[in-house]
């Protein structure tokens, strides 16, 4: 048996709603004079013919990594919940937040209120980080690294408590003999993301695989394809991120994509088959990308 997995991140879907001018003081200022600029980047066309690029594949799963915001406007989490709907059942769809998605300290909350349905532990009807959703042999592991931060700054942290979970997860996953996904939005490594813009306790994340290593690990934030291997306690471990799933122009690794897992057992193993799918330059047709590097 195989399991199928789409993961995509970074959808930042417009058009924003009309901010208060009172919504508009502090971080929310800069950060809507910079989504004038970023409008541009991220076109709603090109995220429905990724989402519907991923509905032909029929995953079994999809992971979601996060930044369907821009903000953090009030009337954005209703869009974000309508847009994330459209992905599918719950059941089958996985979310974790990024730092557009908890952009200002007071819309924090919003978070578990808005996406519990696809941030929850099986069985709950409450949204948990770290949480755990197993289906069949995978384990679909989130961790949150949404932050309030100040203007200019997009860093993220996991957390004391949630690594502590983290750790006692990834240790019963394996365990129970299950192939371990975790899906976190910042890239969790040292250096992972430029100043102002990382995983602040990234170092602890990578002791934790080193401990108790994990088989995937998704991730978005940097907008741009990246195909990593962090330390586990017996051997490599695949950290790969996606480009957003909206962004037009760049380089061939930024323009929007999602990416395919083929999770099989092999005999005491696993065998993992990458797929990319997006768009190349000067095509509005999306096609097969160069395969990942596994
Ligand atoms: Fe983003």
């Amino acid at each position: 048996m195989s399991f199928v997995l789409a993961h995509l991140s970074d959808a930042h879907i417009g058009p924003l709603p009309k901010p208060r001018l009172r919504e508009l003081l502090g971080k929310r200022l800069t950060g809507y004079i910079n989504w004038q600029r970023r409008n541009s980047i991220h076109n709603m066309d090109v995220l429905g013919g990724i989402i519907a690029d991923i509905h032909r594949h029929a995953p079994d799963h999809i992971a979601m990594t996060g930044d369907i915001m821009n903000i953090g406007l009030p009337g954005e989490f209703a869009a974000a919940r309508a847009w994330l709907r459209t992905l599918g059942e719950p059941e089958h769809v996985s979310f974790v937040p990024g730092n557009h998605d908890g952009y200002v300290r007071n819309i924090l909350s919003f978070i578990p209120e808005t996406f519990a349905p696809w941030c929850s532990h099986d069985g709950d009807h409450h949204a948990s980080f770290p949480f755990l959703r197993v289906r069949g042999e995978v384990a679909l592991i989130g961790v949150s690294s949404a932050i309030a931060t100040g203007p200019f700054l997009a860093s993220g942290a996991i957390g004391p408590a949630q690594l502590v979970t983290l750790e006692k997860l990834l240790m019963d996953c394996a365990a129970r003999g299950l192939f371990r996904v975790v899906m976190i939005h910042h890239p969790p490594w040292r250096g992972g993301a430029s100043f102002g813009r990382g995983l602040r306790d990234a170092g602890a994340f990578e002791q934790l695989i080193a401990r108790c290593g994990a088989e995937l690990i998704l991730h978005g934030h940097n907008h741009k394809r990246i195909e990593k291997r962090l330390q586990g306690p017996d051997g490599p471990v695949l950290c790969i991120g996606v480009a957003s799933a909206s962004a037009v122009p760049g380089t061939p690794r930024h323009r929007a994509a999602w990416h395919m897992f083929k999770i099989e057992r092999q005999g005491n193993g696993w065998h993992v088959q990458a797929r990319a799918r997006g768009f190349r330059e000067g095509s509005d047709e999306l096609s097969e990308l160069d395969p990942l590097a596994l």
